[in-house]
């Protein structure tokens, strides 16, 4: 369950974490799964930093109850009620950050956007199932700029829905982009669950540790997402009415 401290940072910050979400027999399964998927495909000798696999749910179970069958989507769904979320892009992401990669981002972006598309590919919300020990930095963390969601609502409200499609998401490739607070990297252990708004801003961290960084992600939509999308770049709040029940109270 979320707390009220938790709706007032996923309103303020555009994410939340929930610690010890996923319990350790589904967490165990997702990784014989993911164990499988790069055995039979594993990344290039040499590579460094992020390497991923974009697979559709019904190839990957495990992680698929990992999300449900723990009772996380259940709880991320109590942020958008009484709208129901299901898979946005048809995938579930499996995500390596392989170390050495020293680079930090210098930007953020928001997913979904490309040179020419008609519209955004936008969903409601980032979940993500952590496998390894990232309650440090350095570890391939994924950064964040928090509040960015309200800043990009901003940006969309003085110049169109489309604005960031020409920078592929990226903000800070305007010629004035939106103004953004301090990034921070999340941090997280086994087990726990992000969740982020759609308009939060991130990027891929820096890996300095000596481990693999592995996360599942997961695109979800609340149901006729399509319908309202451009509505949900003009107020963030649109899906999230029981955030925005935090923030506004009722009469
Ligand atoms: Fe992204």
């Amino acid at each position: 369950m979320i707390s009220e401290e938790q709706y007032g940072q996923f309103a303020a910050d555009g994410y939340l974490v929930l610690r010890g979400a996923i319990g350790e027999d589904l967490l165990a399964a997702a990784d014989d799964e993911i164990d499988a998927v790069i055995a039979a495909d594993p990344p290039p000798a040499g590579t460094a930093g992020p390497h991923f696999y974009f697979l559709p749910p019904g190839r990957l179970p495990a992680a698929d109850a990992a999300l449900r069958q723990s009772g996380g989507l259940r709880t991320a769904t109590e942020l958008v009620a009484p709208h129901v979320l299901e898979h946005g892009l048809d995938h579930i992401q499996i995500a390596l950050n392989i170390p050495p990669h020293p680079h930090r981002p210098g930007g953020p972006h928001i997913d979904g956007h490309r040179p020419g598309q008609p519209k955004p590919d936008s969903f409601t919300m980032l979940a993500a199932v952590y496998l390894v020990d990232e309650t440090g930095p350095g570890a391939g963390n994924l950064w964040v700029w928090p509040g960015s969601h309200l800043a990009h609502q901003r940006l969309f409200a003085e110049r169109g829905t489309g604005a960031l499609l020409p920078v592929s998401g990226h903000t800070l490739s305007l010629d004035r982009p939106a103004a953004l607070a301090t990034p921070r990297p999340v941090l997280a252990g086994r087990g726990d669950l992000l969740l982020a708004h759609f308009l939060l801003g991130h990027n891929i961290g820096d890996n300095t540790s000596g481990g693999i960084r592995r996360v599942l992600y997961y695109r979800l939509r609340c149901d006729r997402h399509d319908a309202r999308w451009a509505q949900t770049f003009l107020d963030a709040f649109a899906e999230y009415e029981p955030v925005r029940r935090r923030i506004i109270p009722p009469g």
